[in-house]
């Protein structure tokens, strides 16, 4: 059997419940309720990264991004300038051609990582589920095409059982991990799922993570019971 590359994340804990990382190349959805830090997550995977990332978001501007990582003593001015780290802010309205834009983005730093923040923000200007669908397919073509090991971040609605806010993200990646809050004992707490990972024997539990003054991570050995679970979502 070849033995395939995996990609470490490098966000502690997580590595450990997907055998050592994210098979390399692949795309990964990243589904999660407002504030669940798809965000954040995102930013850790390209600044621990060992290789050059880059990250284009359709929400915030690139200062609030700064800013938030900066609260975790994370320096993305410094690795901008060295040239391993590019973020980009584009407007879903004012899209021309997403498709070159990525591609140009990576070749610039030749970037083998890249976070794209969000699904829905982008998909706001398409008619139909079969646009998402198409642009996806496409993303994922350049993405592979470059030898890029991505995320993708999407929404999930809130009190529904759908992983993603289309319904059609899922079903042409190669991984889906879910980020919840739980809550128990009157108390949310914040749980990761992984979904789907290919040619991967994941945990199929919720984990806890936290937030905290070092940025996400996720406690392999601290799975919820959801005896105690009174609402997720
Ligand atoms: N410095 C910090 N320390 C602890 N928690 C933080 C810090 N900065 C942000 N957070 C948490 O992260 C959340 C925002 O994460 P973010 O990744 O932007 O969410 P989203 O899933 O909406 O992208 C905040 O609501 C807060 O709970
Ligand atoms: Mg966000």
């Amino acid at each position: 059997m070849q033995k395939i590359n995996r990609v470490r994340t490098e966000i502690p804990g997580l590595d450990a419940i997907i055998g050592g990382g994210i098979p390399e190349g692949d795309l990964i959805l990243l589904s999660g309720t407002c504030g669940t830090g798809k965000t954040i997550f995102g930013v850790e995977f390209l600044y621990f990264g060992k290789e050059p990332g880059f990250y284009i978001t359709f929400e915030e501007h690139v200062s609030e991004i700064r800013n938030q990582a900066s609260s975790f003593g994370w320096d993305l001015k410094k690795s901008e300038e060295k040239g391993i780290l590019k973020i980009t802010r584009y407007d879903p309205y004012k899209l021309e051609d997403i498709l070159t834009m990525i591609e140009n983005n990576i070749r610039e730093i030749n970037a083998t990582r890249v976070v794209i923040d969000s699904v829905p923000s982008f998909a706001i200007h398409m008619r139909d589920e079969s646009e998402v669908r198409r642009t996806l397919s496409e993303i994922y073509n350049i993405l592979k095409k470059n030898n890029c090991t991505s995320i993708i971040i999407s929404d999930s609605p809130t009190e529904t059982k759908a992983i993603s806010k289309f319904g059609v993200e899922e079903f042409i990646l190669d991984g889906v991990i879910i980020l919840r809050k739980i809550l128990e004992r009157n108390e949310y707490k914040r749980a990761l799922n992984v979904w789907k990972m290919r040619l991967t024997a994941h945990s199929t539990k919720f984990h806890i993570y936290e937030i905290n003054k070092r940025g996400l991570i996720v406690y392999p050995k601290k799975v919820v019971d959801f005896r105690n679970v009174q609402f997720f979502t």
